[in-house]
């Protein structure tokens, strides 16, 4: 029955067109009468008219006082329509009382379609926003300055991410759990559980809780259905936050790392290089090949992506090599100058090879010096140093290196304590929290649709559900003297 009428309520918005349309068209056709007298409107008609009129302004009445118990509306504009709205359907009534008096008629008419027009007004801008109409002058992310490093940080990526997601229910018009986020005032001041974002701590920031609830969770934000935040969203919000969400600052003042720089450059539309183009590319390594007498291969059918092996040319190839693969940079994917002769120094020829997956320097003139020189690689996942004399101070410059997941570090002086360290920054717990408890979600839902048979077997284990308990087996009669059955009484 609740079905029932939460349907009806949600008829309200197309049921209300009803009314409107009669009671406007009566006044054209009253109005015209004037003016111009054929357009005659007999009493009976009139009659007909009104009455339908009524019953339709009623129904859209009834309608929205169940909708309004089911929606998660702004109050005090929900309060306005609904009292202009029970006006409005009294006025008809009152219209049709009194179609007999023309002047008093006319006069009640009018105050109709006034009443018509506020009402309409006011359940526009509650469904649709009090700005609906107006064209917004968004904070528009493409008209930022070029650099994103000089964009500001709140006003043009975390103010837009909660324009697009959240303000529809945390703005002016409507504050769900008294939360406006609209502004960094606002923001400040909290909902009604207290502060959304604690300064400097994302995890312990409500706002991020909410946010990392999983998504059938009862508060996860923005709520199931409406659209969500991305991953690359919420990381930038969460780098806000941690760099102690402040107004007014300019991303380059927040330092950001690589990675999240990436975040701000795309969120911002700043576009991407394109990638290099395929048969250039192709056409150099081949020359770079024979000139160098390494090994340089296409690591995929499409796309300019390139594997370069430079490790058997041993003491052959150094800095100066190294320095030649320039013009193929962008395209390498994979680097092997194990067991070559490049130095700290010359590793400063990696700061252009940005899309760098895998790179092995072992058993090279390695020292921490030349981890530094890494510093820009965002793509880098692998990373070989074995046989080298880097420390665990080294392994700090590896910090900033957001998809770096497996390092080789055999015969080498960093310590498995520091490592561990290392390991635990490096891994995103929040993601896979948040991954774990969709598992488990869907997990319950795979049990919730597992079919079980019973036949009344005992059950090696006892069953997982409550349930009737299987009925016991006879035991069975046993010939052995010593456990002679207990004769029962009524056998
Ligand atoms: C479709 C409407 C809707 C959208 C969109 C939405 N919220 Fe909410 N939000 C609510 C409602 C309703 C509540 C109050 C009920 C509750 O606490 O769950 C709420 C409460 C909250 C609260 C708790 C406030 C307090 O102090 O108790 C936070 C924090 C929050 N929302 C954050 C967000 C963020 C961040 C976004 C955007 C990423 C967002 N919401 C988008 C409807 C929405």
């Amino acid at each position: 029955m609740d079905q029932l009428w939460i349907f009806l309520g949600r008829l309200h918005p197309i049921a209300v067109h009803l009314p409107i349309g009669i009671f406007l068209l009566l006044a054209l056709v009253e109005l015209a009468d004037r003016v111009a007298p054929p357009a005659r409107l007999g009493p009976g008609l009139r009659t007909l008219v009104l009455s339908v009129g009524l019953g339709a302004a009623l129904t859209a009445a009834l309608c929205g006082w169940l909708l309004a118990a089911d929606g998660s509306y702004d109050v005090t504009l929900l309060d306005r329509h609904r009292w202009l709205g029970l006006s409005f359907s009294l006025l008809t009534a009152l219209l049709f009382a009194v179609r007999r008096w023309p002047r008093l008629y006319a006069s009640t008419l009018f105050a109709t379609i006034i009443l018509l027009g506020a009402a309409g007004h006011i359940g526009g801008a509650l469904t649709h926003g009090e700005n609906y109409l107006r064209p917004t002058v968004a904070t528009s992310r493409r008209s930022v300055s070029p650099d994103p490093m000089q964009a500001l940080v709140f006003e043009h990526v975390v103010q837009p991410i909660f324009e697009q997601r959240c303000i529809a229910c945390h703005g002016p018009t409507k504050s769900n759990g008294d939360l406006r986020l609209d502004s960094h005032t606002q923001l400040a001041k909290g909902g009604k559980t207290g502060p959304a974002i604690k300064a400097g701590e994302a995890d312990a920031s409500l706002l991020v809780r909410r946010a990392h609830l999983p998504l059938d969770a009862k508060g996860h934000m923005p709520p199931r259905g409406k659209p969500q935040l991305t991953d690359d969203e919420v990381a930038l919000l969460v780098w806000w936050i941690e760099a102690g969400a402040p107004a007014g600052k300019r991303v380059a003042e927040l330092s950001p790392p690589p990675a999240i720089a990436e975040l701000v450059a795309s969120y911002l539309g700043v576009p991407r290089p394109p990638p290099p183009d395929r048969a250039a590319m192709l056409a150099t390594a081949e020359r770079l090949e024979r000139k160098l007498g390494i090994l340089i291969r296409p690591l995929t059918a499409e796309g300019p992506w390139l594997a370069a092996n430079a490790r058997l040319q041993f003491a052959q190839f150094g800095d100066a090599e190294l320095a030649e693969l320039a013009p193929i940079s962008a395209a390498l994917h994979w680097l092997d100058l194990g067991e070559t002769a490049v130095t700290d120094a010359g590793l400063a020829a990696l700061g252009a090879m940005k899309n760098l997956r895998r790179l092995q320097l072992d058993r090279t003139a390695l020292t921490d010096a030349g981890l530094t020189r890494l510093s820009g690689l965002t793509q880098l996942e692998l990373l070989n140093l074995h046989t080298t004399q880097v420390t665990d101070i080294g392994l700090m410059a590896l910090g900033g290196l957001p998809r770096l997941r497996t390092l080789y570090l055999w015969n080498t002086r960093m310590t498995p304590e520091a490592v561990a360290k290392f390991g635990a920054q490096q891994t995103n717990r929040r993601a896979i929290a948040r991954w774990e408890a969709e598992i488990s979600a869907l997990g319950a839902r795979i049990r919730s649709e597992q079919f079980s048979a019973n036949f009344g077997e005992a059950l090696a284990s006892p069953p997982a559900m409550p349930g009737p308990p299987p009925p016991t087996k006879p035991v069975p009669a046993s010939n052995s003297s010593k456990a002679a059955p207990k004769v029962r009484p009524d056998l």
